[in-house]
């Protein structure tokens, strides 16, 4: 992709994007969300910088990825401007559409080795790791960030510094990093970002669901939703799709199959938390979480979703129950 990616694709109608969420946001996921969303464009979970550089190994599980999911944009972390043009090397040999730098998270373990939100407060690092970026791909390079360190009274200057080093398009999660996870995001600051910088805006934080972004949108590029797609990713479509029984089972067994054909055991394993959020809000549905969370095979998982399919099967017309209101549960795991 080239670098006017960003501003083709804000050009071409509201950007609607999949949030990078480490635990979550794997090859699978991704598909999932673009079989039932094709318009989305999907972001990765975030990876180290340096360990792509280092590992090999890490590059060949992490960044092939299938045709389906395409543009996808892999997010990475860091504080070496070095590595992180090298790791761009290596995601644009992997067939990326596009490089998103982690500038937000507020988790201890990454903030104290000045990675993440670090970089919010060591900003000439976070404008030489952008700049070594641009240069070393052809690829759009954008950041995610938050608000500022304690309020955004520095949103602009810190942006404008990072669009002057070269970064194509800005996601900003409205909340500070003191806030970490806690209270609402206020967008605000974000709407004042839009009207000060050359290139495209992306808001996120609190959206539930494509209506919702677009009347939170206003003058940005589009928006970005994470949680809202736990076991949902028909929260991308509009008017408040809800699926029926019987699409959320299909879909539910598309991702097992996606998820384990690519992690294998890792992958029945991390399909557990995934099957249950598909079922969060069914009534009834106790049982069949319980079977759920223990399963330890594809087979495992057929068996359940056979089970589901027969004591509902008079029902699988029916749309399934939201399970947005759990959405403040979802931070756990990435808190840090
Ligand atoms: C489980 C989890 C993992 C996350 N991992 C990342 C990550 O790898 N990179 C990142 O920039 N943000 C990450 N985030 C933050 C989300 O991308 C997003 O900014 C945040 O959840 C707010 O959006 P939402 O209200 O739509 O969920 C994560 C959030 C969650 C809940």
């Amino acid at each position: 992709m080239s670098k006017s990616f960003w501003r083709e694709r804000a050009d071409a109608g509201p950007i609607v994007a999949l949030a990078p969420m480490d635990g979550y946001t794997d090859s699978a996921y991704r598909q999932v969300v673009k079989s039932v969303a094709p318009h989305v464009i999907v972001f990765s979970e975030f990876y180290s910088a340096d360990g792509l550089v280092h590992s090999p190994i890490l590059a060949r599980t992490v960044l092939p990825h299938d045709l389906s999911e395409k543009p996808v944009i892999f997010q990475i972390f860091g504080k070496d401007p070095e590595k992180f043009a090298e790791a761009a090397r290596i995601i644009e040999w992997y067939g990326a559409a596009g490089i998103d730098v982690n500038m937000g998270c507020p988790a201890k373990k990454v903030v104290k080795s000045g990675h993440g939100s670090g970089l919010m407060i060591n900003r000439d690092t976070a404008y030489a790791c952008v700049e070594a970026m641009a240069r070393a791909v052809s690829l759009p390079i954008s950041v995610k960030t938050r608000l500022g360190w304690e309020d955004h009274s520095n949103l602009i200057d810190f942006c404008r510094g990072l669009v002057d080093a070269g970064a194509d398009m800005l996601t900003i999660h409205g909340r500070t990093y003191q806030q970490k996870f806690t209270g609402l995001a206020d967008w605000t600051g974000t709407y004042e970002l839009a009207d000060m910088v050359s290139v495209p805006v992306i808001g996120n934080g609190d959206v539930m669901g494509y209506d919702d972004g677009m009347a939170k949108k206003k003058n940005l590029a589009g928006f970005m939703i994470g949680r809202a797609s736990f076991g949902n990713p028909w929260c991308f479509l509009p008017g408040g799709y809800r699926p029926t029984l019987g699409e959320t089972v299909d879909v539910m067994e598309r991702h097992a199959t996606l998820l384990i054909a690519t992690k294998w055991r890792k992958g029945c394993l991390e399909i557990r938390k995934h099957l249950v959020q598909y079922l969060h809000a069914l009534p009834g549905a106790r049982g069949y979480r319980k079977s759920l969370v223990s399963v330890e095979s594809l087979d495992d998982v057929l068996a359940v979703l056979g089970t589901i399919r027969s004591d509902f099967a008079g029902e699988l017309d029916k749309p399934t129950p939201n399970a947005n209101e759990n959405l403040m549960d979802a931070w756990k795991g990435y808190e840090g």
